[in-house]
């Protein structure tokens, strides 16, 4: 057990392979009813994990989540906030500990979109954006790490005293015309997540982002509905050429949530088929 920061940890890492990698850990994932949070709380429950579900509207959603992972023979709870209210947070970190004890793995994946071109957008547009997609980044690290130091490491469940896992974008570095709000938030949680991962390295808390392109989630239903849209602009910005499934995320976030990523800091992993490698480039240039 630790307290404060005069906690030093031991420096030691994984020696063997390890197999359903998340087994006896407590994970919480925000905006887990649907899309890339739904996969990622399945993902960890099938890697061992307990899982925290939180919502913010989508309620037979949430519990969609919870029954798959409970199928899997993994408890689960869910917990509605909204990610930009502190007291919201700060109750469902409270119930985190209430029902699981303590939490190993924090996943803030909520965020939302409200695109308008920079001189059509309202203040409240641009400060929804902000408010979720980073203050409620902020909110839900600030509480994990305070979670973190207090636990201390638990040897018999990992070698790290806590995993933070922020879900970002593409669009952490692609501007994105008409996106303009969500890109800045975006490209912000880059730097607050590299920041705070310089901030913690010592104490075994390891912070990293996972970045994706265009997945099949509800967020982009439109587009994928549109075979026009898709054939003729999303694909072209795709060298895999093909959408990403939620799967696709989800398979990383356990890998970066388990030892096996035992020495990955501060990094920024991009799941997106190409995306950020110039696809106008190709036959151009
Ligand atoms: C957005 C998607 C978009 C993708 C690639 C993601 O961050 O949520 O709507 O398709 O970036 O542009």
């Amino acid at each position: 057990m630790s307290s404060g920061n005069s906690y030093t940890p031991p420096n030691e890492m994984p020696q063997a392979p390890i197999h359903r990698v998340l087994v006896g850990q407590k994970a919480l994932v925000t905006g887990a009813s649907k899309g890339l949070g739904q996969a990622m709380a399945i993902g960890f429950a099938r890697a061992g994990a307990d899982v925290l579900v939180n919502y913010s509207t989508d309620l037979a959603g949430a519990e969609e989540t919870a029954r798959t992972i409970e199928g899997l023979g993994r408890r689960a709870t869910i917990f509605k906030a909204n990610v930009s209210k502190e007291d919201e947070v700060q109750a469902m970190f409270q119930h985190m500990f209430d029902t699981f004890g303590r939490m190993d793995i924090c996943v803030p994946n909520a965020a939302i979109q409200l695109n308008a071109r920079v001189d059509e957008m309202t203040l409240h547009q641009w400060q929804e954006v902000i408010n979720v997609n980073l203050t409620g980044m902020f909110l839900c690290a600030r509480e994990s790490i305070r979670a973190f130091k207090r636990q201390g490491i638990d040897r018999s469940i990992s070698y790290a005293c806590g995993k933070l896992i922020f879900i970002s974008s593409v669009h952490d570095i692609i501007p994105w015309e008409g996106h303009a709000n969500y890109a800045a938030a975006k490209g912000g949680l880059m730097l607050f997540m590299k920041s705070l991962a310089q901030e913690v390295a010592h104490l075994r808390i390891r912070v990293n982002s996972i970045s994706p392109g265009a997945i099949r989630t509800p967020m982009n239903v439109e587009k994928l509905t549109s075979p026009e849209m898709f054939e003729s602009t999303l694909l072209n910005l795709i060298p895999s050429k093909r959408i990403g499934e939620p799967e696709d995320v989800s398979r990383l976030a356990v890998w970066l949530a388990s030892d096996e990523s035992d020495y990955v800091q501060g990094t920024t992993i991009y799941v997106d088929g190409g995306m950020t490698l110039y696809p106008g480039f190709i036959g151009a240039g």
